[in-house]
C-alpha cells in the first residue's frame, strides 16, 4: 500500500540531506527560502509513488523526485519574475525578498542542482533524455504563455498546447521517471506518461481557476494576477468568445479584476473551465485503468487525481 505521509516525509529528508552544503550565502539563501515555504510537493510524490507502484524502492525513486522538485522550483523562481508576482506560497516571492538578480542566479543554480541530484540514478541516460526533453518543452510553454499576453485571438487549442508544455509535461515526466527508476518496461513508462499528461492538463486548468476564483489564504498567491497580466486562460478565452471585453485601461487593478471576473461568471466561462478540467480528469482516470494496477494502488492514484481537481491550494 502507498503511504502518502511516509513518502512525503522521506522526500523531505532526502531534500534536506541533498541541500546540506547549500546554505548561508547570497546564492543559496533564496533557494532555502523558497523550499522552506509550505508547498504540495505533488511532483516528487508522483515520482516516488509510481516508482513504488512499479516495484522500485524509495532509494530508486529519490534522484528523480529530487531532480524534478528542484527543477520545478527553479521554474517558479523565474516564473515569478516574468509574471511580476508579489506572493508565492503565502510569502514574498524570492525576487521581491532578495532582488531580481539574486533570484535569476539562484534559479540558475537550482537548475544545475536538479541535474546534480540525478547523478546518482541508475538508468541515467534514459532519465536524462526525459528531463532534457521536458525542460525544453517547459521553456517553450513559458514562451508561448508570455506571447499570448499580447494577443487577443488565442484559441482554446493553442491554450491547451501551451499548458501541456509549460505544466503538464513535467507532471507526466514525474510519473514516467518514477517508472523508469523502477526499471519498468517502455510500454508502462509510456502509459504512466499518458496518465501524468492528462492529470497535468487538469492540474493547470484548476491552477488558472484558482488564480481568479480562489482565496489567497489557500493559494498563497495574489488572486487575480492572471487577469492583470492578460493571461489567455481558458476562462478568458471562453469569456471573450461570448462577449466583448470592456476597455479596462483606465481601471484600477482591483477594478479590472472585479470587472473581468464578473464577466467570467456572467458568461458561464467559470463553469466551462470546470467542465474542461473534469474531462481531462476523466481522461486521466481512463489512462490509469490501462495500467491494470492492484485495486488498492489504483484507488490511491484515483484519490490523488480527485484531490488535484478538488484542491483549493
Ligand atoms: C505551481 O505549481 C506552478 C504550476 C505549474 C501551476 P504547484 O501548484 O505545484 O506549486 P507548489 O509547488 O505546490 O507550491
Ligand atoms: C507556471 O504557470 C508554469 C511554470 C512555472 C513553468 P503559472 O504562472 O500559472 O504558475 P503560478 O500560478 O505562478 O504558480
Ligand atoms: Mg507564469
Ligand atoms: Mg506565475
Ligand atoms: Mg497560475
Amino acid at each position: 500500500m502507498i503511504n502518502t505521509q511516509l513518502l512525503q516525509q522521506q522526500f523531505a529528508e532526502g531534500l534536506d540531506l541533498f541541500l546540506k552544503g547549500c546554505s548561508d550565502s547570497a546564492l543559496y539563501d533564496p533557494i532555502q527560502y523558497l523550499l522552506s515555504l509550505k508547498s504540495k510537493r505533488i511532483r516528487p510524490l508522483l515520482a516516488m509513488s509510481v516508482c513504488q507502484a512499479e516495484g522500485g524502492s524509495v532509494e530508486d525513486g529519490m534522484p528523480s523526485a529530487l531532480a524534478i522538485e528542484l527543477f520545478h522550483n527553479f521554474t517558479l523562481m523565474h516564473d515569478d519574475i516574468m509574471d511580476e508576482a508579489p506572493i508565492r506560497r503565502g510569502d514574498a516571492t524570492a525576487h521581491v525578498k532578495f532582488g531580481e538578480n539574486a533570484a535569476i542566479l539562484s534559479g540558475d543554480v537550482m537548475f544545475v542542482l536538479a541535474y546534480e541530484a540525478l547523478e546518482q540514478a541508475s538508468e541515467l541516460p534514459q532519465l536524462l533524455r526525459m528531463l532534457n526533453t521536458t525542460a525544453k518543452e517547459v521553456c517553450e510553454g513559458q514562451q508561448q504563455d508570455m506571447e499570448f499576453e499580447g494577443r487577443d485571438n488565442v484559441t482554446s487549442s493553442e491554450y491547451l498546447e501551451m499548458i501541456r508544455l509549460k505544466t503538464s509535461v513535467l507532471l507526466a515526466a514525474s510519473c514516467a521517471m518514477g517508472a523508469i527508476s523502477a526499471g519498468a518496461s517502455n510500454e508502462r513508462v509510456g502509459l504512466w506518461y499518458e496518465f501524468g499528461e492528462k492529470l497535468g492538463l487538469a492540474f493547470q486548468i484548476q491552477d488558472d481557476y484558482l488564480d481568479t476564483f480562489g482565496e489567497q489564504k489557500h493559494t498563497g498567491k495574489r488572486v487575480g494576477g492572471d487577469i492583470l497580466s492578460d493571461k489567455k486562460t481558458y476562462l478568458r478565452i471562453q469569456t471573450q468568445a461570448k462577449t466583448e471585453l470592456p476597455d479596462t485601461s483606465n481601471c484600477s487593478e482591483s477594478e479590472k479584476i472585479d470587472v473581468i471576473r464578473q464577466l467570467m461568471v456572467d458568461t458561464g466561462a467559470n463553469v466551462d473551465a470546470k467542465t474542461l478540467m473534469n474531462e481531462y480528469s476523466a481522461d486521466a482516470f481512463n489512462s490509469l485503468q490501462k495500467l491494470r494496477l492492484d485495486e488498492g494502488v489504483n484507488q490511491w492514484f484515483s484519490a490523488l487525481l480527485n484531490s488535484i481537481t478538488e484542491r483549493l491550494s
